[in-house]
């Protein structure tokens, strides 16, 4: 349903994302990832026509957001990170606007509001002035104006900001419930959200796509193990043999070779770090060990960096 190639985007010499490409199937939802800065607004503007990326494609039920914007704005509905709404309308007069500039046919209009306020909890505040509304609230008619147009895409960036621990298990239960019926990439940096409303997670960071998994398999990532690369400049087959046999080692996997020194990517016990023992295993045996690092390191940084944000929250 929605297809990401190479999207890059610049503001002046700085690129806000960089080489970004996903695939969202119909039906899914899918989380957004990242923390502050990563670039998942931009990526969502892009995505609503809202501007163009500076390299890279992207289509939506087949229409490329370039050629066809027309088209790909039919099928959306956007909540923007900070809605814009109109402050001296009622919620109905709003969402009447919005179902107008969304080509909603008159007849259905009535039953078309009646259902999107039902659904997003604001029933009781249709004739409230927006200005009056708190800002939970106004974030409920801002989730109302992106789904009055009955799109088959939805794209929410940060549906949950805002409101209160009651509101947010109201409107990610809504989410939960497009499942299926709809196709809806939202973002977040909040980790517990995706793993509770989200089927599939693409965790970006600075302007990068650093994993695109389920929420399940990232959190076994994350606990199993660790992985460690090693360049080693001596022998292939008894160096893999020496880390191998060292304790706490799951598996050693070589790497294509660089510049003629070997690369061995170890994956370990999450409970220890080996670093030490596996430099010494390379040491002792008198090859020298040219490189060692943890790899994915920024994954498991963003996790933390995640983590550590809901519960100051
Ligand atoms: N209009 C702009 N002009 C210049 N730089 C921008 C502009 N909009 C965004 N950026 C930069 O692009 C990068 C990505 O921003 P973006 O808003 O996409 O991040 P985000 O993942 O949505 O972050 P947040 O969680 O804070 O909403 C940031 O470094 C930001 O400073
Ligand atoms: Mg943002």
């Amino acid at each position: 349903m929605i297809e990401v190639e190479g999207l890059t985007k610049f503001y002046g010499p700085k690129a806000a994302i960089q080489e970004v490409s996903f695939q969202v199937a119909r039906g899914e939802v899918v989380g957004f990832l990242g923390p502050n800065g990563a670039g998942k607004t931009t990526t969502m503007r892009i995505l609503a026509c809202f501007m163009p990326p500076t390299s890279g494609t992207a289509r939506v039920a087949g229409f490329d957001i370039g050629k066809d914007s027309l088209q790909v704005r039919r099928r959306i509905g956007y909540l923007p990170e900070n809605v814009p709404l109109y402050g001296d309308m009622t919620v109905r007069q709003y969402l009447t606007f919005a179902a107008e500039a969304k080509s909603v046919p008159r007849q259905e209009r009535g039953k078309r509001l009646a259902s999107v306020m039902e659904r997003c909890l604001i029933s009781d505040v249709s004739d409230r002035l927006i200005r009056n509304l708190s800002k939970g609230y106004r974030q409920r008619v801002g989730l109302a104006q992106a789904l009055v147009g009955n799109p088959e895409v939805l794209i929410l960036d940060e549906p949950t900001l805002g409101l209160d621990p009651k509101q947010i298990i109201e409107i990610r239960s809504l989410i939960r419930d497009l499942r299926g019926e709809r196709t809806v990439i939202l973002s977040t940096h909040i980790l517990p959200e995706v793993a509770m409303v989200c089927q599939r997670v693409i965790i970006i960071n600075e302007s990068r796509i650093v994993a695109v998994d389920t929420p399940e398999n990232l959190n076994l990532r994350l606990q199993k193990s660790s992985r460690i690369l090693l360049e080693v400049d001596g022998p292939a087959e008894e160096v893999q043999k020496a880390l191998a046999a060292v304790e706490g080692v799951l598996t050693v996997a070589p790497q294509e070779a660089r510049d003629g020194r070997r690369r061995f990517l170890v994956e370990t016990d999450r409970e220890q770090d080996l670093r030490k023992d596996l430099a010494r295993a390379v040491t002792s045996n008198g090859w020298g060990l040219t490189e060692l690092r943890p790899v994915d390191l920024s994954l498991e940084d963003i996790f933390i960096r995640l983590v550590t944000r809901e519960e100051e929250a």
